[in-house]
């Protein structure tokens, strides 16, 4: 009984083996692909973090290599060139939406992030108009919104500063609030001070989320359905209560937002206007603008706008307290182009070169997201002769690029000066991919760098940031989760004006 069970088990194995096969012999190179175990034992033998593993994988098969993650189809794009292509082409338009992402949009295709086809093609037009006509509510401007709240910002690192023993403070999630509270101010329209309960309620539950990811999340791509099985061991638990809360956050919005009622005649800020068209379309079966579409869609902002900034900038304030020639430069540059007192706006910081340097160094040298936001393919196509089919999931590799030694030279060091031409000209700009690329690129790419920029030339303006030599020496290499940054560290903050 025994040997004809084994021998049933073998014969369906052999049959999806030689079907697999089959199906591989036009798409790129890989590793050898076990039943259900797909590609998992090379990647996780060739390093224990995938970004490093797949970059060992490009070394033996070349840019863009197939592996299989249990049992999906994935392929990754190593370089520079097949990232741009693949990116930018419709058929590879579409996210994967698979477990707990699946679940925190209702099991259902809803918001901008994860959304499918002919939705997101409307939702996506819908948000970016909104933005426009309403981000940071109809009577703000972005610079005002920035300016208050940098102004509570900078007051609250000033009196932590002067109330910590020898003005040594502790940066771990250190600029995610401020972050997170720039996000809110677009959807709401208003900004909440530092001690709101529902933006500190929102910010527990970010700072949660993303440390829950480092382990979680690898399993449940290969193997989504562990998350009921193991909740807890992936994550998958805290991910769940996270969610949850912004959930109830948005829900709360709507609840306020209805009971100010100014949605019905005069829409003040993008949750109004979202509001407006429910009521406008309730009548429309088919319509898009629902309670549950807007949920999702602060879900997204939450979890797209408020840790990639801050992480970014964590790692710029980090290596300029680590280099005190550099912060000078900048610090100068600042000092020629505003004074010392005066608010930076965006017309100070267009002059501000160094400044975006920095800027774009640290985006290089962080890789925030290391895989970008993962897409899909809708439609089989070639590229480079090897078939990328229907189904397939697509990694790109962003340190293959950030890192990439030929390019760079020296890409181990922070180096603001590589992104600075011999006219003083910014270059290799388009070499940042971190914002993605093609119609699905990052829609908070200009609010990201406009605010980023305006908080370092104020930080810096007003503050000196170093590392006294009696203090541990901070990592420099990243460090993991759902988006990469710097490991927590100690610096001293001194007040120059
Ligand atoms: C350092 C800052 C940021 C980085 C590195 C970043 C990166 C990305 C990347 C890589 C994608 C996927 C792009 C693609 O598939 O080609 C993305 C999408 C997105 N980002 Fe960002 N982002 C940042 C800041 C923001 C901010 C501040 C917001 C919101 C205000 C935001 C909102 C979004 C949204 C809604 C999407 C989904 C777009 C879509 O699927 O159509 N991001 N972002």
């Amino acid at each position: 009984m025994i040997a004809v069970i084994l021998w049933y088990v073998f014969s369906v194995f052999l049959i999806w083996f030689m079907w697999d096969l089959l199906r591989s012999q036009d798409t790129p190179p890989g590793p050898f692909k076990f039943p259900l175990l797909g590609t998992l034992v090379q990647i996780s033998l060739a390093d224990p973090i995938p970004y490093k593993a797949f970059e060992k994988l490009a070394k033996k098969y070349g840019d863009v290599v197939s592996i299989k993650l249990g049992l999906k189809d994935a392929i990754v794009l190593n370089s520079y060139q097949s990232i741009r292509d693949v990116f930018t082409r419709d058929e590879a338009l579409e996210r994967p939406v698979y477990g707990p992402w699946w679940d925190r949009n209702f099991k259902k295709d809803l918001g901008i992030i994860f959304s499918s086809e002919e939705l997101w093609v409307k939702i996506r037009k819908f948000v970016t108009k909104g933005f426009r006509d309403y981000g940071f509510g109809k009577k703000n401007s972005m610079e005002a919104v920035i300016h208050e709240e940098l102004q509570e910002f900078t007051d609250y690192i000033q009196n932590l500063a002067d109330s910590s023993p020898g003005n040594i403070v502790h940066f771990d999630t250190f600029y995610h609030l401020t972050f997170l509270n720039l996000v809110l101010s677009m959807l709401v329209g208003k900004r909440y001070k530092h001690d709101d309960k529902q933006l500190r309620y929102v910010m527990d539950n970010v700072n949660h989320f993303f440390k829950s990811g480092v382990v979680g999340a690898g399993i449940m791509t290969a193997y989504p359905f562990l998350r009921y099985v193991f909740p807890t061991m992936t994550g998958f638990k805290i991910q769940m209560e996270a969610i949850q809360a912004y959930h109830s956050y948005a829900r709360e919005v709507l609840k306020e937002q209805r009971q100010l009622g100014d949605y019905k005649t005069d829409p003040q800020c993008f949750a109004d206007e979202f509001i407006h068209k429910i009521e406008e379309t309730k009548n429309d079966p088919n319509t898009i603008f629902t309670d549950e579409q807007f949920i999702i869609l602060v879900v997204d902002f939450i979890q797209a706008g408020s840790e990639t900034t801050s992480n970014v900038f964590n790692v710029a304030m980090l290596h300029l307290a680590l280099n005190q020639e550099m912060q000078d430069k900048l610090y100068k540059d600042i000092v020629q182009v505003i004074g010392t007192d005066r608010y930076p706006n965006l017309k100070d910081i267009e002059k501000l070169t160094y400044a975006k340097a920095v800027m774009y160094e640290a985006h290089r040298y962080s890789i925030v997201l290391p895989h970008l936001g993962l897409r899909q393919v809708t439609r089989d196509f070639y590229y480079n002769n090897y078939l990328f089919r229907k189904g397939t999931q697509i990694f790109p590799n962003i340190p293959a690029v950030s890192y990439d030694k030929e390019f760079w030279g020296d890409p181990e060091n922070f180096r603001p000066e590589r992104f600075i031409g011999a006219e003083g000209q910014l270059i290799n700009l388009d070499r940042n991919l971190n914002f993605g690329a093609g119609k699905r690129n990052c829609i908070g790419e200009m609010l990201s760098k406009d605010s980023f920029l305006l908080y370092l030339t104020r930080l810096i303006q007003k503050f000196k940031f170093s590392i006294p030599d009696h203090l541990p020496a901070p990592r420099t290499d990243p460090m993991l989760g759902f988006s990469l940054t710097a490991h927590p560290y100690d610096a001293k903050i001194e007040l120059r004006l």
